[in-house]
């Protein structure tokens, strides 16, 4: 049974840049899961553009994203969970962090534009955990790039080996259907499919003269050679390469049409992993062991000010999680148990009394909950894999109410513990920096601090290019006593304590680095 549990789940997160059919993808995947009923019920969570200052829109959209953390539902026995990532550039970082919690993802890309930006960086973070990727070509309802010249953009900018599981029957007004490689069957949309399921027909044989009739000779003729040319040039898909993240499937649809999400849906139950192992400080940790574990990947703060409680999203790694058990928060060293555990599903939440690996938990916090702090039966266990990133944005913070001080310090450290922004503090004067990928976050931590604590903050200006944690060969040696003299002014700690050198400029960092050769210089703060 708890085996059982497990190989049914299906953890992922779908990515892609901004505008490219992320919401829409997963509007539809639930439709054809049949855990909503029509289109339009998920709310988009992305920050409407021109929007930035608007802090209605900010509090709309932490609103939506609690209700859109975890949208899970079966679907033909299997228990998917699809992790929600913020499509907003500047909340990057909460994007990494999901992915720490995701066994798969699915990748959108918009056929017209290829690959952009945000996709590379990251499936970058994909790429370098291997994390199994399969590739949904969106929007062949439009004009786009030819299906191969856009597989070659995805081997070449992407550095993703792939091979198609599908191919477009035409493109733009020409877009006629999907051919599935994956179970070899041509689907053909017979009417507007937009607001329903939508008519298709199938064939399963390519010399079907209905086939032929439907969708022309010309059509078919080409199909047929770009599907040798498919099967000539792109490997077999191999599901044991797929799982090592060494070969990619690509899928072409339209999300907006309901044009090949189904087969995206049916093949991704059948290939896609089960919750896998996760390495920890410690050990390997397997999903099927008994004892429970699990880690905090994301933390959302109360939408009402007058209530300070947190919810922590735990993924659980092994074991089952139960209410009301006692379990060990490993950092504060506390055992702790929780009557109200959340679950998600599309759209609501509710309390439940077990959990299995793979699922994600919310559980109400006053407080005590970090980013990537781990809770167990017992056992001692630190996951890895949740580092923070060299900021894009500095700048100090500095308090604009001496009465209020204490709410501003309190208010700093529950957001940065919630992963908002990072937080720096100068070695030679302790004052404070907060470093964040984006500008739009000191818009709203000015405005939660003064909404939720009460307190008011004002920034001033600092030139950094980039915060490099220092990882010295060995800390008495002569050459690092005198890094940290020379470059005193330079130097600051994280929240953890760690080492980091703030660079002003690039050549700064470079000048640095040969002047110091014993000394590593990491854009991330685990190494
Ligand atoms: P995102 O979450 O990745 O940012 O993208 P989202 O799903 O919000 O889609 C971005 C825009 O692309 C939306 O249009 C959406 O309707 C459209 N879209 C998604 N899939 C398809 C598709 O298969 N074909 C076509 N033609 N368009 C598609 P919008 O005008 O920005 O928003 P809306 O007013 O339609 O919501």
């Amino acid at each position: 049974m708890f085996l059982e549990e497990i190989a049914r789940r299906r953890t992922f997160g779908i990515i892609s840049h901004p505008d490219a059919g992320k919401t829409t993808l997963t509007e539809k995947l639930l439709l054809f899961g049949g855990a909503i009923q029509e289109a339009g019920a998920v709310k988009s969570n992305k920050i409407k553009k021109g929007a930035t200052s608007d802090f209605m829109e900010i509090e709309r959209q932490r609103g939506i994203s609690v209700a859109t953390s975890v949208l899970a539902f079966i679907y033909k026995n299997k228990k998917i969970n699809i992790l929600d990532t913020p499509g907003h550039k500047d909340f990057a970082e909460d994007t990494f962090r999901t992915l720490t919690a995701v066994d798969s993802v699915i990748v959108v890309i918009d056929v017209a534009k290829g690959v952009e930006e945000q996709t590379e960086k990251l499936v970058e973070v994909c790429r370098m955990r291997s994390i199994p990727i399969i590739v949904f070509i969106n929007k062949l309802d439009r004009e786009g790039k030819d299906s191969f010249d856009l597989l070659d953009e995805i081997e070449t900018k992407l550095g993703l080996r792939v091979t198609p599981l599908s191919h477009p029957i035409g493109m733009g007004y020409d877009f006629k259907g999907i051919y599935n490689i994956w179970s070899k069957n041509a689907k053909l949309f017979l009417e507007d499919t937009k607001t329903s399921k939508g008519n298709t027909v199938s064939f399963d044989n390519l010399e079907d003269p209905e086939l032929e009739r439907l969708i022309g000779t010309k059509s078919l003729e080409t199909l047929k050679e770009e599907l040798g040319l498919v099967a000539g040039v792109y490997p077999p898909f191999s599901q044991e390469e797929y799982l090592d993240g060494a070969l990619h499937p690509v899928f072409f649809g339209s999300a907006l049409n309901n044009f090949g999400v189904q087969e995206l849906l049916d093949c991704f139950i059948d290939i896609a992993p089960a919750p896998l192992k996760k390495q920890s400080e410690e050990r390997l940790i397997k999903p099927d062991e008994k004892d429970f574990s699990g880690f905090v990947f994301k933390i959302h703060a109360n939408m009402d000010p007058n209530h300070r409680d947190r919810l922590a999203f735990i993924k659980i790694v092994s074991g089952t999680f139960e209410r009301n058990t006692p379990y060990l928060h490993v950092r504060n060293n506390k055992k702790v148990k929780f009557s109200s555990p959340n679950a998600f599903f599309a759209e609501r939440k509710e309390i439940v009394d077990i959990s299995y690996p793979g699922d994600i938990v919310g559980l109400h916090d006053t407080g005590n909950f970090k980013i990537g702090d781990s809770l167990t039966s017992g056992e001692q266990i630190h996951f890895k894999g949740i580092p923070s990133f060299s900021p894009e944005h500095f700048r100090y913070i500095n308090n604009a109410d001496p009465m209020k001080s204490k709410q501003l310090n309190k208010g700093i450290d529950q957001l940065m513990d919630e992963g908002v922004a990072q937080l720096f503090t100068m070695s030679m004067n302790n004052r404070k920096i907060i470093g964040t990928v984006g500008a739009l976050q000191f818009e709203v931590i000015q405005y939660r601090l003064e909404h939720e604590y009460g307190a008011i903050c004002s920034y001033e200006n600092l030139n950094v290019f980039k915060a490099c944690w220092v990882q010295p060969k060995d800390e008495k040696n002569q050459e690092f006593t005198d890094f940290k003299r020379v470059k005193q002014k330079f130097l600051a700690t994280d929240k953890q304590g760690q080492l980091v050198f703030l660079a002003d400029s690039s050549f700064s960092l470079q000048m640095t680095q040969q002047k110091y050769p014993s000394i590593k210089f990491h854009l991330t703060s685990e190494f």
